[in-house]
């Protein structure tokens, strides 16, 4: 990471799996990641952050559940969304999309969710490049 640029084009080449983001960078506290998705994510919430999303390719609907209410997003290319902290969502790409993610190293993917984690996802806090 030193004295060399990220390339998200570069890191996006090289993994297929859905679901698993990557740790592009690190600023401050923060990570800098970016993943592949494909289908429906589980529902789930982070408790102690908000979560930044960035559409580099595809669309992504990001599902909201708050205050017993359901609501979706629809996000396209470039679309920028910050789900506020405690807030629950469930991001799906039916046709899969290419995303970055900015949240303080450590988060997990998956926030508090304590279900059984389905077989197409990572329940991970960023896998190295
Ligand atoms: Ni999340």
């Amino acid at each position: 990471m030193a004295n060399a640029p990220a390339n998200i084009d570069a890191v996006l080449a090289s993994f297929q799996q859905r679901w698993s983001p990557r740790i592009l960078t690190q600023v401050n506290d923060y990570d800098v990641r970016v993943a592949k998705v494909e289908g429906t994510f589980v529902w789930h919430s982070h408790p102690d952050t908000d979560e930044l999303f960035v559409v580099l390719d595809g669309r992504l609907d990001i599902r909201l559940r708050q205050d017993g209410t359901e609501s979706v997003v629809h996000l396209a290319r470039h679309d920028v969304f910050v789900v506020p902290r405690g807030v629950e969502h469930r991001p799906e790409s039916p046709d899969g999309a290419s995303i970055l993610l900015l949240e303080p190293t450590g988060t997990l993917s998956t926030g508090d969710y304590d279900g059984e984690v389905p077989d197409h996802i990572t329940s991970t806090t960023g896998l190295p490049t």
